[in-house]
């Protein structure tokens, strides 16, 4: 599999293509994480909250591969904020994925209520620094979270991880990113498999003769976000990644954009009030 990268700001790269763990429990992730490296898959996106670092720790090691063709990703669970529970939290994380260090690391929500995201994100900068982690970054901000951990830490994460998909487009987070050199990544990327049953989606793909959920993840890499859709079926993971070898034009892919739904298109919560 020949993975396109993006470059991060940082001076890294990421692999614009991996597998999300989200629902996968620790017992099914050792199989179904390696079963995607087998496939290819070198970009696996876990987190604390998922449950399933161990098993998917058990994957990478097992793999046999050279630490440096993988790309692992976690994230900080919503109870860590306080710096030296997030500091104990990383050091479990690595402990179960049996890594020294994860590639990216994120904080996972930024529960605007508790007004604590600074104090994490300051935390998650000092583990840079010390080298348990390469790349930090966030996931669930709005653009005034961004714009507050910039101006008040003076550093800007690598990526933004949110909901993206044809039925909640995010333009207003994606262009926020973009104004602060943030990688934006699209978690459920294929709309936790509704693609599947959209009409305008439907017939693209079968002009294309793709799938539905290949025509949705085309559409994502050619706007240029990260995606790591999630399946726990081998013949998915090899559908998910057969998207390199076409191209939508731009009517397909404003037929794509035109779904939007705006905030009543979300499948998760909204990040402004949860938590
Ligand atoms: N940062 C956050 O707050 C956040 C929130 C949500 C998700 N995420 C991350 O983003 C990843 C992806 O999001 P997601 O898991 O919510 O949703 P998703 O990837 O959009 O969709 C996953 C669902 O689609 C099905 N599916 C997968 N490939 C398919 C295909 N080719 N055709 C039809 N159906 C298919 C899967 O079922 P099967 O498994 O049965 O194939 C599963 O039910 C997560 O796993 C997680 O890593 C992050």
């Amino acid at each position: 599999m020949d993975l396109p990268h993006l470059s991060l700001h940082d001076g890294t790269s990421i692999p614009q293509l991996g597998l999300g763990t989200y629902k996968v429990s620790d017992q099914d992730a050792q199989q179904v994480v390696t079963a995607a490296l087998e496939l290819g898959y070198r970009h696996i996106d876990t987190a604390q909250m998922y449950g399933n670092e161990a098993g998917v720790g058990r994957a990478l090691r097992e793999s046999g591969l050279p630490r440096e063709e993988l790309y692992v990703t976690t994230k900080l669970d919503n109870p860590n904020h306080e710096p030296s529970r997030a500091r104990r939290s990383l050091e479990e994380s690595l402990t179960k994925l049996g890594l020294d260090r994860v590639d990216l690391f994120l904080i996972h929500w930024p529960l605007p209520s508790r007004d604590d995201y600074v104090a994490a994100w300051r935390a998650l900068v000092s583990f840079v620094e010390e080298g348990l982690v390469t790349s930090a970054g966030v996931s669930n901000f709005q653009p005034d979270h961004l714009d507050r951990v910039v101006a008040e830490t003076g550093v800007v994460p690598v990526v933004n991880q949110v909901e993206v998909h044809p039925f909640f487009t995010n333009e207003a987070v994606r262009a926020a990113n973009a104004r602060h050199g943030v990688v934006t990544e699209a978690w459920s990327p294929i709309a936790r498999g509704a693609v599947s049953r959209s009409e305008p989606i439907v017939e693209i793909a079968d002009q294309l003769r793709r799938t539905p959920a290949q025509v949705t993840l085309r559409w994502h890499l050619q706007r240029g976000d990260v995606i790591f859709p999630k399946t726990t079926r081998p013949e998915r993971m090899r559908e998910n990644a057969e998207i390199l070898d076409f191209e939508l034009t731009s009517e397909q892919m404003a037929t794509l954009s035109d779904l939007d739904r705006g905030p009543e298109g979300r499948t998760g919560p909204d990040p402004d009030h949860f938590g």
